[in-house]
């Protein structure tokens, strides 16, 4: 008797691919919220909830939008091993969505070099060069984030952004319990701390600059003013990612639908980062979304260009960690997040 092709379990092999790919997600402050769980063909994409940062996204919506990037990674590493193209969200508990390896659809040559690119796609804050992106280049990142629940939409009013922005930098840089917070996931990279740090945001992948390029604002950020930080913006391709609502379901799709545009970005030789800081400021996203005439509720801004200099990579937890103690297969040494896939 033959196995049914769409029972047969992951093998060792392919799990380890499968978290090596779903361990290179960005997530808020490199504090890879989630875990994974194998039954048979089905791979559970599972949240951990005990990862919270008050001060930064006191509603976790940031968490469950790193989830959404790490299941972006699930789905393209599983439809490149597998073939697979089924997902289902369970509505409860802390299972964010079961990613079915079963034979179906082939991966297309989208979804391939997207899928090279999980290795080399970085947080990229530094200012880009001024060479313009391409049309081209610039439609197919807007495409890739597009999906039934999200729009993906480049800016206007820029003036109205720089000025909010500006106020956002002086209302974090001013806030000492947000400021200790942040301090203690960057401060654990540092120096000798580098050595051995699993998480957390590196000082090398941090900027001196001002926004949008800082990403994100510490107690010593620049702060220019709001026409020089509009500049800035205007020399940058901007992306907000908007939803109709503010479910989990919809954080869930923000995140992977972010995740596809930044890898579609670095497959055609690009670099950007995510912006979603300000968002957390009480009443920014309402204010946002009036004075930017935004379709819907912003989750987050992605800002993309020609690389100018190479950024390093952030650490990531060992493959291990990522797995449930009564996993069946390998127990893998603590990864290099660098490695291409
Ligand atoms: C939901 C989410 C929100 C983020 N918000 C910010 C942000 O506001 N500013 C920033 O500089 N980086 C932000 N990041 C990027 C993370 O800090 C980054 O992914 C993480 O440190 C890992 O580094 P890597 O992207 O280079 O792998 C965000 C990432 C995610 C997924």
């Amino acid at each position: 008797m033959t196995t049914s092709p769409s029972t047969v379990a992951l093998a060792p092999s392919e799990i380890t691919v499968l978290a090596r790919a779903v361990s290179q997600a960005p997530s808020v402050h490199n504090t890879q919220p989630w875990r994974l769980r194998v039954r048979k063909s089905d791979v559970d994409l599972v949240e951990r909830t005990a990862l919270r940062l008050p001060a930064h996204d006191p509603e976790d919506r940031d968490r469950f939008l790193s989830c959404g990037a790490a299941l972006a990674h699930l789905q393209l590493a599983a439809r490149v091993l597998r073939r697979c193209d089924t997902t289902s969200f369970p509505s409860e508990g802390t299972v964010v969505a079961t990613v079915h390896a079963v034979p179906g659809a082939s991966p297309d040559a989208s979804d391939l070099a997207r899928y090279h690119a999980i290795g080399r796609r970085r947080s990229h804050r530094r200012r880009f060069r001024t060479e313009a992106v391409s049309e081209v280049d610039s439609t197919a990142v807007t495409a890739a984030g597009t999906e039934a629940d999200v729009q993906v939409i480049e800016p206007g009013h820029l003036d109205a952004l720089g000025e909010m922005l500006g106020f956002a930098t002086r209302v974090f840089r001013a806030d000492p319990a947000y400021q200790r917070e942040l301090h203690s996931w960057t401060a654990r990279t540092f120096g000798l701390h580098a050595l051995g740090a699993e998480d957390g945001v590196p000082e090398a992948a941090l900027s001196d600059e001002p926004l949008p390029a800082a990403g994100l604002v510490r107690w010593d950020t620049p702060v220019p003013d709001d026409a020089r930080l509009t500049e800035h913006l205007e020399a940058e391709r901007l992306l907000v990612f908007c939803t109709d609502g503010d479910t989990r379901h919809q954080h869930l799709a923000a995140g992977a639908a972010v995740e596809r545009a930044w890898l579609e970005a670095t497959a055609r030789g690009l670099a950007g980062s995510v912006l979603t800081q300000a968002l957390h400021l009480r009443g920014f996203r309402e204010l946002l979304a009036e004075r930017l005439d935004l379709p819907g509720v912003p989750q987050a801004i992605f800002r993309f260009g020609h690389p100018a200099v190479p950024v390093p990579p952030s650490p990531r937890r060992p493959l291990a960690d990522l797995l449930p103690d009564d996993f069946p297969g390998p127990r893998t040494e603590p990864d290099d997040p660098n490695r291409s896939t």
